[in-house]
């Protein structure tokens, strides 16, 4: 619906939330000054042109040119065709683009150019097309519904053949505003990747001629003044600022995810992982974890964090009975959340519990040790059997012991969740979302809160008697060791005031700091930065699944849900 019939606050609303996003996204260069502040006032006028008219926020981004060299020392990349490197990009920027649809209903589009037809004479051009191709099936397969591929196929012919007799003469034909539109400042290194192209309104697809109001994306280091840098994967993965046709995805030893330039390691210890239709599709060191006897399993990494393990194709089902626990202690450490997806299991609580125990030490509630997480009134356990939406929190929070040496209160949340869902029904909603440390920590910064500032802060929480915890006011700080392995984790428990649930569900949270109002911005700061999409993993259930969460490392929510029945078994684990 056009927002010109809002008043002039909403639209400065919203323009100021869609401004948050961008800004937090952008990347800042280690050794370009970031100019960003200078860029703000024009930005704001395109982006309230677009809102005050109910428009979609238009992005263009010149980039996905080909895979570079996949043979012989200089390899850089696993072959010619997309592979999880170019899923996990396309995942940033359709998330980005998400973010901002999920609070302005105008939404968001990322039009993503591609196209170096004749450029680079050692590409062939089938592996472009090809290239191109697959990109596009990959960003529908992936359910990616905020972007757009635009190239010369797509105003020249989709197939090889129409392209190749179309495409030479076209590339003269297009014209030069375009690139002028994708190249403000015209001193990019990959500028050659541009379309050198002549003038001709026809051939124009409508992205062109509704430049002004298109907002540029950059994939290279810059002051983000006239455009906005991004990084195509989360910043915790990507140290080198690569992107994806020039890299590969690797699984470290440790489960970690790395983007690498293949080139830079030694690839005898590494193994080249296929995906379903034996296309290479990332690296995985060679490790122990990875070795669960008989079981032939994929270990792919998810978007943005965790790792889905299941049957490679045309082996299993296996038993869940069978499953090595060490194995899934291990990776569940290094990887969080730990997704096992396509495992049998006898619906039985005493097989559950026999595996929890081969886990580690279950730990007793006074409902026992399986929560049948499901609507549930006759418990008292906050706004977990409701269907109602949660706030970002970790279990365990509010269940404390006194501490002997100061008298005060301090919580023992259990180390692992471990899930088994029994249903999955829901029409909409009901997601789990799990915000990891891994990710977070990286982003904090002068736009959030320097890690450094967030060591000596605290944070003051509470919550009214429940059956098992609350009743105590707790203080503490925001980043701890981890209880197991002694990293740098994060903690915080989103506020949710009253008036967002069910009476007696509330927690109130408060940053210790001078002014409250600046308390306050910490908190939203933080708060967003769980929910952000390069931070978030948001799990779909499916029936069958379980889960194996470090509830340290990780922070998880759950949103609403109308309608059908959404159940899992859970117990908790140390
Ligand atoms: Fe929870």
């Amino acid at each position: 619906m056009p927002y010109s019939s809002h008043s002039t606050s909403h639209v400065q609303n919203k323009v100021s939330q869609i401004f948050s996003i961008i800004s937090a996204y952008r990347y800042r260069s280690a050794t370009i000054p970031d100019r960003f502040s200078e860029f703000t006032p024009d930005l704001k006028k395109q982006l309230s042109e677009a809102v005050s008219c109910g428009e979609t926020v238009r992005f263009i981004l010149p980039a996905f040119p080909f895979k570079f060299t996949a043979k012989g020392d200089g390899r850089k990349t696993l072959g010619s065709l997309p592979d999880k490197a170019e899923a996990f990009a396309l995942q940033t920027l359709d998330g980005f683009a998400d973010s901002i649809a999920e609070t302005y209903a105008g939404g968001a589009t990322v039009v993503i150019v591609s196209n170096v037809f004749r450029e680079n004479p050692k590409i062939p051009d089938a592996d472009v097309f090809a290239y191109h191709q697959e990109l596009k099936s990959l960003a529908l397969s992936l359910g990616l519904t905020h972007l757009e591929f635009v190239r010369l196929g797509t105003l020249v012919g989709s197939d090889l053949e129409e392209y190749f007799d179309n495409a030479s003469k076209t590339c003269n034909l297009l014209d030069g505003p375009l690139a002028q539109a994708v190249d403000l400042e015209g001193n990019e290194s990959h500028a050659t990747l541009m379309p050198h192209i002549n003038d001709t309104e026809a051939f124009k697809p409508s992205i062109f001629r509704e430049r002004k109001s298109i907002i540029r994306l950059s994939i290279h280091e810059s002051n983000n003044v006239g455009k906005i840098t991004l990084d195509l994967f989360p910043p915790s993965t990507n140290p080198g600022f690569l992107t994806p046709w020039h890299c590969a995805v690797a699984v470290l030893a440790d489960a970690s995810v790395r983007i690498i330039d293949i080139s830079t390691v030694d690839i005898a210890k590494f193994e080249v992982i296929t995906n379903h239709m034996g296309r290479p599709w990332l690296l995985r060191e060679k490790s122990d974890l990875f070795d669960w006897g008989l079981m032939e399993l994929d270990f792919e990494p998810l978007f943005p964090c965790g790792m889905l393990v299941r049957a490679r194709a045309g082996c299993g089902p296996y038993k869940f009975e069978d499953v090595n626990m060490n194995r899934v202690r291990q990776l569940a450490l290094s990887t969080a959340p730990l997704l096992l997806r396509g495992f049998t299991m006898k619906v039985e609580k005493e097989v559950f519990r026999n595996k929890a125990r081969e886990l580690g030490n279950i730990q007793m509630w006074p409902f026992g040790d399986i929560l049948e997480v499901r609507e549930n009134a006759d418990l008292s356990v906050m706004n977990v059997l409701t269907r109602e939406a949660m706030p970002f929190h970790y279990d365990g929070c509010f269940k404390t012991v006194k501490d002997e040496t100061t008298g005060g209160w301090i919580p023992t949340p259990p180390l692992f969740q471990m899930f088994r869902n029994h249903a999955a029904s829901q029409s909409k909603g009901g997601l789990t979302i799990f915000a990891s440390s891994r990710n977070l920590i990286p982003l904090l910064g002068p736009d959030t809160v320097p890690i450094e500032e967030l060591r000596r802060l605290k944070w003051k929480t509470f919550t009214t008697d429940k059956e098992a915890f609350g009743s105590t006011q707790l203080l503490r700080p925001f980043i701890i060791p981890h209880p197991e392995t002694g990293v740098d984790i994060f903690r915080f428990h989103e506020p949710w005031p009253e008036s967002k649930c069910a009476p007696g569900s509330g927690v109130s949270v408060h940053v210790l700091v001078q002014p409250p109002a600046k308390g306050n911005a910490i908190s939203e700061s933080l708060t967003r930065l769980m929910y952000d999409r390069r931070v978030a993993y948001r799990h779909h259930w499916k029936e069958g699944d379980f889960i194996f969460n470090d509830n340290a490392m990780t922070h998880h929510t759950r949103t609403a849900f109308e309608n059908g029945h959404r159940e899992h078994w859970r117990v908790h684990v140390n």
